[in-house]
């Protein structure tokens, strides 16, 4: 089996931080959004990788090619335009040949073992199967009603859902999803749905399988749904000390990257710092991640995500993101930010 990771997209929702890197690069808990999904790819059988990038996404080849612990067969197949996840499909028809596959949209990120659902897939062979969740608020995504073992409907988006199961960002398909989006046309918003070709394949009278899981799983489309991720991941971490830290308190989990050194600083885990940082009269977390090269002085932070070689002086804040090199300094009286996203490179004096 291959695989199919959808990275296209403009990310819009996630502006000014997908202005200078596309989505997938997203560091959450010290590593982008693309390696917490390769890592659970790589617990699969699956060793061929088809990326879709969309515009902005040449810094996803250059970066795969240079880091390949997984030992992945890459292919990189460009999208100029997001037209929609079946799109993609049609897009990488001729890397994907007749092996069936698994469709991954690169901003799902869930805390499941994929190897199961592939194996299953493979001694089953059904022409698709999907992966489900009871979710409260159904209208967000695509929704599956089921009958017995199969999925016997399902809709993108729908304004009045027939089952609260949203289909997760993970499909398998077998070759007969080809022809399914080669007769479907654009919805309303323009896009060519995967929902319309599976509907398809249903009304083909294909096999359309489903498994439901109750684990957890993030949709990382919005900043406070980036935080969460980022807070999850970072719960799952070990210590690990291969920096400096020097009369600070520590209580939890702390990771701080060779070169770094932390002084006088209360650290309360799960908190992560990147290499080559300077930390110092700083008090860190909980759910804290710090980027390489980045600088922290007498400064309060939690809940938060701080980007690469960002410098941050004498400032209180909470559930925020900080971009690469951004520059932020506060007077002695700065009152605490409850959410400050700041873009990459903006200098802020509060
Ligand atoms: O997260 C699960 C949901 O994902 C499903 O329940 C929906 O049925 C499915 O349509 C999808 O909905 P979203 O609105 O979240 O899809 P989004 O447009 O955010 O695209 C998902 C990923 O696929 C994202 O990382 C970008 C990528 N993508 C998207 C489009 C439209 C592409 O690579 N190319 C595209 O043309």
């Amino acid at each position: 089996m291959k695989a199919l990771l959808l990275c296209g997209g403009e990310g819009t929702r996630l502006r000014p931080f997908t202005h200078t890197q596309p989505k997938a690069l997203l560091p959450l808990a010290h590593q982008p959004i693309l390696f917490h999904i390769l890592d659970t790819l790589a617990a699969t059988t699956i060793r061929e990788v088809v990326i879709i990038i969309g515009p902005n996404g040449k810094p996803i080849v250059e970066l795969l090619r240079k880091t390949n612990p997984w030992g992945f067969d890459f292919t990189f197949v460009d999208q100029p335009k997001p037209l929609g996840l079946a799109h993609t499909v049609l897009l990488a028809r001729e890397v994907l040949g007749n092996t069936p596959f698994l469709m991954y949209l690169g901003d799902n990120v869930l805390d499941e073992p994929l190897r199961p659902l592939v194996n299953r897939f493979v001694r089953e062979k059904p022409d698709a199967l999907l992966l489900l969740r009871r979710v409260k608020n159904p209208r967000h995504f695509g929704v599956a009603r089921i009958n017995g073992q199969n999925v016997v409907h399902v809709e993108e988006k729908p304004n009045e859902p027939q089952s609260n199961l949203a289909l997760v960002g993970v499909y398998l398909f077998s070759p007969a999803i080809h022809q399914a989006v080669q007769v479907i046309s654009p919805s309303p918003r323009g896009e060519l749905e995967i929902t319309d070709a599976i509907q398809q394949l249903i009304a083909e009278g294909k096999n359309v399988a489903y498994h439901l899981f109750s684990g957890w799983w993030k949709d990382t489309g919005t900043v406070t749904d980036l935080l969460a991720t980022n807070q999850y991941l970072l719960k799952k971490l070990t210590s690990a000390v291969d920096g400096e830290v020097k009369k600070s308190t520590v209580k939890g989990v702390l990771r701080v990257a060779k070169g770094s050194t932390l002084k006088n600083c209360r650290v309360k885990g799960p908190v992560t710092i990147g290499a080559g940082c300077r930390i110092s009269g700083a008090t860190l977390g909980p759910y804290v991640a710090i980027g390489d090269g980045a600088e922290i002085v007498d400064s309060n932070i939690s809940h938060s995500l701080v980007f690469t070689d960002a410098h941050v002086k004498g400032v209180t804040f909470t559930n925020s993101i900080i971009g690469e090199r951004v520059r932020i300094s506060g007077q002695q009286k700065t009152a605490p930010v409850r959410s400050l996203l700041v873009g990459a490179d903006a200098i802020l004096e509060l």
